[in-house]
């Protein structure tokens, strides 16, 4: 079974409470367990991670290297414009990583249409949702086929 990991960046733990209009309705709990469930059917091992801090995330991916992990899926929140750091670690450790944002980031202010990892990350899917973390967990799973 492939391994995955799902990293939520900053105040994402504040899901289905912080700016619902642009967030959505539903909390990080809720979504993580229906991806959980999502993954089984698939055959897909989920761990899912969120941290407030970047130097945590820094560490976890580091760590995702000698975890088995096969696949990165990341939303590293306002880090996404910002962090070198996250960026460095994804180049580090060589994993496919897919980026995922809740919100459209390009129909936002402009700081945050650019991303730290776009160039380095296999794609993108930003502006739909916790349907992207769903849809990344296909691509995740395509990626594979034929392994
Ligand atoms: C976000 C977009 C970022 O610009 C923002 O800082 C977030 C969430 C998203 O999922 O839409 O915290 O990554």
């Amino acid at each position: 079974m492939i391994k995955v990991l799902i990293i939520n960046g900053p105040n994402l733990n504040l899901l289905g409470e912080r700016e619902t209009d642009k967030y959505g309705k539903d909390n990080l709990e809720e979504i993580n367990l229906q991806l959980q469930k999502y993954a089984m059917e698939i055959s897909i091992e989920l761990e899912t991670f969120q941290s407030n801090h970047e130097g945590e995330i820094v560490e976890k991916i580091q760590r995702a290297k000698y975890e088995s992990v096969k696949f990165i899926i990341l939303n590293p929140a306002a880090y996404t414009h910002t962090s070198v750091a996250i960026r460095d670690a994804l180049l580090s450790v060589n994993i496919p990583a897919i980026e995922v944002h809740l919100s459209n980031i390009y129909k936002r202010e402009e700081f945050r249409h650019h991303s730290m990892i776009s160039d380095i990350v296999i794609g993108q899917i930003t502006g739909l949702g916790a349907k992207g973390y769903f849809l990344a967990l296909d691509a995740a799973k395509d990626y594979f086929q034929g392994d």
